[in-house]
């Protein structure tokens, strides 16, 4: 095996400056890439007099390195045939894809393993949609915890059938109203794991295998990955800058479901307005369908007041919404919530208790406090300010470079921003050379069904430091300047 990409990404890598020889700086990369799995165990090296060449280097200063690699056990050579990854670092790698035909997965758990394959390393410049987690109030909710873990009842910790502890659902239900002029009883309320977990839920509950599910292109992989693994068809529905847009979506076929994120589109980071979504609820009442109403960030709003959420916009509408506390708290809580119109309250229930059984009312209580007292406001609040003067920042420090000729997204709201790459740009290559060098781009491409008709990078900013963004934003800018 070789990897092509080697010389490329060492061309991109290497300054010079003069701050750092060249030899040690092959030596560097090609020790971290190793140590990091990025380089597999057998995989070949260039030959040092090609890789030489392709960096315009000399052909000693790449020996040097391989040397040196060599002397440390991370290469090893065979007699005649090159220098090889040494097969002592196999620890770190994955499955080729042939080999993963063989675990005795089913053709549904390798499409999965296949959409939902990720690093575990998910954090820093520039992962989408991780709040700040070191700013949250971890002091005073592990007090909150460790009170409401003492004083819970025994039954606390039985088996829970109630869509979660009736004080969360309080709580919620006067958080919901006032803030997102949602309509509900807290009986409509099912507290579930997350969003992921909510959307599993209306997939199974809401249509069945064939049915057809309107999804936003581009859109949100969770939500298209539990609409397929509920045997759901998806139909690309195109979203413009009103978000999506029922009237331009080609195939006849009624929808059984339709999934939106009208306050702030992922990835695209536009808001629908009135208009379009009565629109939308009109095309929903017409075909009998529910628009699952994925409202994961509204709270990050920097220029107005969030707009009503959908559910809310009339009495009859066919909507079921979907919140998440992971953006707003932290998403390791794994707590969500999905708001049901009364007629299906008691299918949802009965179906989350057998599916999904609850628990963890302590945690719940806690949550209920943290809500009600105000501090669960008042970080809102606070994180809505650091977040904006991220993205400030972000835009500052993009106008110093290259990215700056790119289209970037308004960011009136949310966590991310999109950046619309030209042209004579690979987003694709630009995130695997990023990724070397611990920089995460998601790439735009991958959030579309269809192939894609346009490039671009979903830049999260809510979690990254200042000084992470000026180094992620510097290795963005030196690697567009290699042109890749
Ligand atoms: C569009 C969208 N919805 C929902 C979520 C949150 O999901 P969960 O509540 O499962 O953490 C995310 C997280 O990235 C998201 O981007």
């Amino acid at each position: 095996m070789q990897s092509a990409w080697i010389g490329d990404a060492l061309a991109a890598a290497l300054t010079r400056d003069g701050k750092e020889g060249l030899s040690r700086q092959l030596t560097r990369w090609l020790r971290q890439w190793i140590g990091e799995g990025k380089l597999a165990a057998d995989t070949r090296l260039p030959a040092s007099r090609d890789l030489a060449r392709q960096l315009g280097i000399g052909r000693n200063t790449v020996i040097d390195a391989y040397e040196q690699l060599l002397a440390e056990g991370y290469l090893d050579t065979r007699h005649g045939s090159g220098t090889f990854v040494c097969a002592l670092f196999k620890r770190h790698t994955v499955a080729a894809p042939e080999q993963r035909t063989t675990l005795g997965l089913s053709d549904r758990g390798q499409t999965l393993e296949a959409l939902t394959r990720r690093d575990d390393d998910y954090h820093g410049a520039f992962v989408p949609c991780i709040p700040e987690i070191r700013a949250f109030p971890h002091r005073q909710w592990q007090q909150l915890l460790a009170r409401h873990q003492r004083q819970a009842r025994l039954l606390d910790f039985n088996y829970q059938a109630g869509g979660g502890l009736p004080a969360l659902r309080q709580a919620l239900a006067d958080y919901l109203q006032m803030s997102r002029a949602v309509r509900c009883h807290p009986d409509q309320i099912l507290i579930t794991q997350g969003t992921q977990h909510s959307l599993a839920l209306c997939a199974l509950l809401l249509a069945d295998p064939g049915d057809v599910a309107w999804m936003e292109e581009p859109g949100y992989l969770g939500a298209r990955v539990a609409l397929h693994m509920a045997g759901l068809q998806t139909v690309a529905a195109p979203v413009d800058e009103h978000g999506l847009d029922p009237e331009k979506i080609a195939d006849p076929r009624p929808p059984k479901l339709i999934y939106a994120t009208p306050s702030y589109q992922y990835p695209l980071g536009v808001t629908m307005p009135l208009a379009r979504r009565l629109t939308l609820i009109d095309h929903a009442r017409q075909a009998n369908a529910w628009i699952i109403e994925d409202d994961y960030d509204s709270e990050f709003r920097y220029s107005s007041q969030p707009l009503p959420a959908l559910q809310g916009l009339s009495e009859d509408a066919r909507v079921i919404y979907l919140g998440t506390l992971s953006k707003v708290m932290y998403p390791g809580l794994r707590t969500g919530y999905i708001v049901v119109p009364e007629t299906l309250v008691d299918a949802f229930r009965a179906a989350n208790t057998r599916l999904n059984p609850e628990g963890h009312y302590p945690l719940q209580s806690a949550l209920a406090e943290f809500i009600e007292n105000g501090q669960f406001a008042r970080h809102i609040r606070r994180m809505r300010d650091l977040y904006q003067e991220r993205q400030h920042c972000l835009r500052a420090v993009v106008a110093d470079s290259v990215a700056s000729e790119w289209a970037w997204s308004s960011g009136h709201a949310g966590m991310h921003v999109l950046a619309t790459l030209p042209p004579h740009l690979d987003e694709t290559r630009l995130s695997q050379m990023a990724a070397l060098e611990g920089i995460w781009l998601a790439t735009l491409g991958k959030h579309f069904q269809a192939p894609p008709d346009r490039q671009g990078l979903v830049i999260g900013y809510a979690g990254v430091t200042e000084q992470d963004i000026r180094r992620g934003v510097g290795v963005m800018d030196r690697l567009a300047r290699a042109h890749l």
